[in-house]
């Protein structure tokens, strides 16, 4: 039997603007996916997916999830007509909109592979694996998703749109702080969201152009303050990023609502996050006693909270 691990994800600073080849800042979280792969007589792969999740989530992505696993078996060169997978996905992420769900799955696929077949991949390889999983989901993912998964911690990304290779940096934040995860419940997909914002920038390519230049001194700015650990920048320009977002239409009422409630309640600063209508939001708490505030807040609407660290 071999067996993997991809961890969620968050994103920082960057979703949607990332796929026209703008940096974006993202961290992977605490929690991850595991997969389990043992070889078995047949042929042919079967999931026993024991994952916890939000309602709805399973069923809406099926076809996608079966697709993606697909994909990693295929580029990773697995022969399974003369044997069969039988893969088993747990772990402590819930799977939802937003927390990396789709990456932290094809990434634990990848590695349970590498470890079963010992392939002795690097985390470049898995990392190309894991975004072939991606494509089933995203159609043209960026590939931030699965690189924070890969490889953990703070990733500063820029996809290279020639094909080549993307930029991936690892920065060294200067503190760790407390961040709220909202989840609206909602989930979205993100091929459709993604289709719209093209739609909408092809049909206003000044108004993009001016969204475009002010989040990129935006996200150079919070790179510079996540490196500093200046949680109350970060804060500001978590909410400039969550106007810019509101602006390209991928922010939804429930993420909107969700913001209001985490600012109200202390934030120093919120935005959706991943794909958005629906999905999740984050917050930025200066200490654990704020943090709690906001995710009990959260919790007393009716929608979940998680509570974690990033940097
Ligand atoms: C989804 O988690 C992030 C998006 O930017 C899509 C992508 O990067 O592929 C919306």
């Amino acid at each position: 039997m071999g067996s993997g691990k991809g961890y969620g994800k968050t994103i920082l600073f960057g979703e949607h603007f990332v796929v026209f080849g703008l940096p974006a800042i993202a961290s992977a979280l605490g929690s991850y996916t595991k997969a389990e792969v043992r070889v078995v007589e047949g042929k042919g792969w079967e999931v026993i997916d024991q994952r916890l999740a939000t309602p709805g989530y399973k069923e809406k992505k099926y076809d996608e999830a079966m697709q993606s696993i697909k994909n990693v078996i295929e580029h990773m060169n697995i022969d399974v007509g003369c044997q069969k997978l039988e893969i088993t996905f747990s772990g402590d992420l819930i799977a939802a909109s937003g927390v990396g769900a789709s990456a932290a799955q094809a990434t634990s696929l990848a590695r349970a592979i590498n470890d079963s077949f010992t392939l002795m991949l690097d985390d470049e390889k898995i990392n190309e694996a894991a975004y072939e999983g991606e494509k089933a989901y995203h159609g043209t993912p960026s590939g931030i998703d699965n690189t924070a998964s890969t490889y953990g911690g703070l990733i500063w990304f820029v996809k290279n749109l020639k094909g080549g290779k993307n930029i991936i940096e690892i920065p060294q934040s200067g503190k760790k702080m407390p961040l709220v995860i909202g989840n609206t419940g909602i989930t979205a997909s993100t091929v459709e969201v993604v289709a719209d914002v093209r739609k909408l920038k092809e049909a206003n390519p000044v108004r993009f152009e001016k969204i475009f230049s002010v989040y990129h001194s935006l996200v150079i700015d919070a790179k510079v303050a996540l490196l500093e650990g200046d949680a109350i920048s970060i804060g500001k320009l978590m909410n400039q990023n969550h106007k810019l977002l509101q602006d390209i239409m991928v922010s939804g009422e429930l993420n909107d609502i969700l913001v209001d409630i985490a600012l109200t309640h202390g934030a120093l600063g919120a935005k959706m996050t991943g794909t958005g209508r629906g999905g999740l939001v984050i917050a930025l708490a200066e200490n654990e006693e704020v943090q709690n505030k906001i995710a009990n807040a959260i919790e007393a609407e009716g929608y979940d909270a998680w509570k974690t660290m990033i940097g």
